[in-house]
């Protein structure tokens, strides 16, 4: 008799943003009338910009006819996208080949995925609170041991502190992990490393042999000079680091879903390429980002593509502003929106985060994602994201602003 994967089973719950979207739809179902107003998950609300639409069009188009028209990708991704994030790369002084570029549908499936190339018994390190992909994709993998219900934590899992005393940066861990999930500007903190800090993370995987796996999926949204937009601006992260990224939050894409990977050829275990085997998973499991999509993805790096998608991530950054000024005069204790679209907020006289969550819904019917769906520091927390619209953002915080 088939049995099913006991790995899976362990998994506590549904998906956090599953859950948070239960929640609202069994909301609305009791409360039609409700004007409710969506600052949850972190999805965009603006078009994607002319360029790429007219890219989109024109490969399309191509799609139609016999001398233009493409079967499979090539499953790494077409050269002419790979060589503009290089070139992306080149320009920011990072050292970054075509062939180290994964192209793929979003920096979701390849943070989930990565863990993969990776030894079955790999000791994990993770800030907490924690984007929940990294966790939840390794319990699939059997890799975190036993859950204790009371804390929220996993026995095998190293977890890394991530609070206003620390300023939200980690500290070191005192057990050494094989793989550390970093991600800045950080999801869902909304705050951001300095080069200095990254440097120290860098030198210090390469001292114990540790890959970082960071998530740089909210890099276009850095505001302030000087700090990293990649980890490859540190020296020695080509021998320690996988860098993921996304077009999702810099170019609306995730309806379109595009994202890819880098993974340097300098990391080699044991012998082996990560590069190589990451591109034998590739190989095996993925057939390809979708040709029109990839056209999209290489509209974006044009200087033209760059200026429109640029205008929008001012745009929710102004949201953000606008959440992170509104609630900070009306009282509350906010972090972040600077650097990032998340504002991470306390909620008020120490709430639980699915208290003030329920709270909110039902008094002022908005949206947000309690911070303890993050992890166990996330809890007295509560991340409120400024992609939704620029009326619904200042409708939201004078809501709360009455609370
Ligand atoms: C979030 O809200 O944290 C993100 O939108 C989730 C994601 O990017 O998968």
């Amino acid at each position: 008799m088939a049995e099913l994967n006991e790995n899976f089973i362990k998994l506590p719950g549904s998906y956090l943003f599953s859950t948070v979207a239960k929640k609202v739809s069994a909301y609305q179902e009791a409360h039609p009338q409700a004007d409710l107003i969506r600052l949850g998950i972190g999805d965009v609300t603006k078009p994607i910009v002319p360029v790429v639409i007219e890219a989109l069009h024109k490969a399309v188009d191509e799609m139609g006819h016999a001398e233009t028209f493409r079967g499979y990708a090539p499953d790494l991704g077409y050269p002419f996208l790979r060589e503009a994030i290089a070139a992306e790369y080149t320009r920011r002084g990072c050292e970054v080949s075509s062939d180290e570029i994964f192209v793929s549908d979003g920096a979701k499936s390849d943070s989930a995925n990565i863990q993969e190339i990776f030894a079955p018994d790999s000791r994990i390190a993770v800030c907490d609170p924690v984007y929940p992909v990294y966790v939840d994709s390794n319990v699939m993998a059997g890799r975190t041991g036993d859950y204790d219900a009371a804390d929220g934590t996993w026995s095998r899992v190293i977890y890394m502190p991530c609070t206003a005393e620390n300023g939200f940066v980690p500290e070191l861990p005192k057990e050494t992990p094989d793989l550390i999930y970093l991600c800045f500007p950080n999801n869902p903190t909304g705050t951001t490393i300095t080069k200095e800090q990254l440097q120290q993370w860098v030198d210090y995987a390469n001292r114990v042999g540790a890959v970082i796996l960071y998530d740089a999926a909210y890099e276009a949204y850095i505001t302030e000079e000087g700090l990293p937009h990649s980890i490859y601006e540190c020296e020695g992260a080509r021998s320690c680091a996988i860098e993921l990224k996304s077009f999702s939050k810099k170019a609306g894409f995730t309806g379109l879903r595009l994202g890819y990977t880098v993974v340097p050829k300098e990391i080699v275990r044991g012998g082996a390429s990560a590069n190589a085997l990451w591109a034998r998973r590739h190989g095996t499991k993925y057939n390809g980002t979708p040709y029109i999509i990839q056209r999209a993805g290489e509209a974006v790096l044009t200087p033209e593509g760059d200026r429109e998608v640029m205008e929008q991530v001012r745009y929710y950054l102004r949201n953000a502003r606008t959440i992170r000024d509104g609630l900070t005069a009306a009282g509350y204790t906010v972090y972040g929106g600077v650097n990032s679209p998340y504002v991470w907020l306390k909620t008020p006289d120490h709430m639980s985060s699915w208290d003030f969550f329920d709270l909110l819904l039902s008094e002022k019917n908005i949206v947000g994602t309690p911070g303890s769906g993050f992890g166990p520091h996330g809890e007295g927390y509560f991340r409120l994201t400024g992609f939704g619209t620029y009326e619904n953002t200042e409708r939201a915080i004078s809501r709360m602003q009455k609370l």
